[in-house]
């Protein structure tokens, strides 16, 4: 199984607890986002994952091997992609690949020569193979330091901020080839991010942590729901008169009703959207009014998050 599970995993740094008893599973061939202010114990998560630091307690398993029993296997199944990745900026980018093959056992020569060409391909680096990587952009660096990490083929991706530091385009390239990486070759994949696009595009589930402890996790749309309160039908009318507000009001699964004079919509929250919206499109339409479209309006993801964090320090 390459999944990754962990059980009260705790990291002490002196007096620091770095991260405190999380206990968490990402499925194989998922990709779980994990999310947290700075200091919140990301990067210590995942350097905990790839075995470059021990745990002070608790226990993992990775791919299905025990961090501390069996680190050679894990990172054999692990490809990390650390916060600030060294690259040697002196040699090219396929002597870049090579280094890290060479330190991965990867001993076959024509094995290596056809995993180099489909990766630098796919990064769109192949005719950039022999320049020196010095002279590179930041984005270049980032998607050369990300092919590196898949050149041993691991199941199990731990990427630490892969989009920090990139301006919106460089960003959403990156954002996009992971995306094509996970279909392409179904990772599981723990994904630590300041960008909620990335989370809100990448990732199955997100997981909030803060001060090392867990706070929350579900779907992105489920951590959107989860602050949003009870949910709210926009209807958007063609006129907008005080006869249909007060059909509304009469419905009984409706909790309230405002009108939004400016946009020509009436804001309706209600218990169950799923249930209650095509009696409240009925009742509109019986009392005369004329719909042009219904939402469901959703706060985005960052919202949650600013709002989960901000309740969970106070
Ligand atoms: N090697 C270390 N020695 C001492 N303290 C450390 C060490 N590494 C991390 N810490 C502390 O552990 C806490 C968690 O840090 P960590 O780097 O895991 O956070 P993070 O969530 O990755 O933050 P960021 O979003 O800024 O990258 C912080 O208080 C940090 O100062
Ligand atoms: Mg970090």
């Amino acid at each position: 199984m390459f999944n990754i599970e962990t059980e009260g995993l705790t990291k002490r740094f002196g007096s620091v607890t770095a991260v405190d008893h999380l206990t968490f599973k990402v499925g194989e061939g998922e990709i779980l986002g994990l999310l947290g202010p700075n200091g919140a114990g990301k990067t210590t998560t995942v350097r905990m994952l790839a075995c470059l630091i021990s745990p002070s307690k608790g226990s993992a398993r990775v791919g299905g091997y025990d961090i501390a029993e069996e680190s050679m296997k894990v990172r054999g199944v692990v490809g990390i992609l650390t916060e600030n990745p060294s690259l040697y900026e002196r040699l090219t980018v396929y002597e870049n690949m090579d280094f890290f093959a060479e330190a991965y056992g990867l001993s076959d020569v024509q094995e290596r020569r056809d995993r180099f060409r489909d990766l630098l391909d796919f990064f769109q680096l192949w005719d950039r193979r022999n320049d020196k990587v010095g002279k590179f952009s930041k984005g270049m660096k980032q998607k050369l330091a990300i092919a590196r990490t898949l050149v041993h083929k691991p199941p199990v991706l731990l990427l630490d901020e892969p989009t920090a530091g990139l301006d919106p385009e460089s960003a959403n390239g990156i954002r996009n080839l992971i995306a094509n990486l996970s279909q392409r070759e179904n990772h599981t994949v723990l994904l630590c991010t300041h960008h909620l696009e990335d989370a809100e595009r990448l990732c199955n589930r997100v997981m909030i942590i803060n001060r090392g402890s867990y706070v929350v996790a579900g779907t992105p749309e489920e951590l959107q729901d989860r602050i949003a309160g009870k949910p709210t039908l926009q209807v958007k009318l063609k006129r907008l008169d005080q006869s249909i507000v007060r059909a509304v009001k009469d419905i009984e699964q409706v909790r309230e009703v405002s009108a939004d004079d400016v946009a020509g919509s009436l804001l309706i929250t209600v218990d169950d959207l799923v249930g209650s919206t095509p009696e409240i499109v009925r009742k509109i339409v019986h009392a005369g009014g004329m719909v042009l479209a219904v939402n469901t309006l959703r706060p985005s993801l960052e919202e949650a998050y600013l709002k989960l964090v901000r309740e969970e320090s106070s």
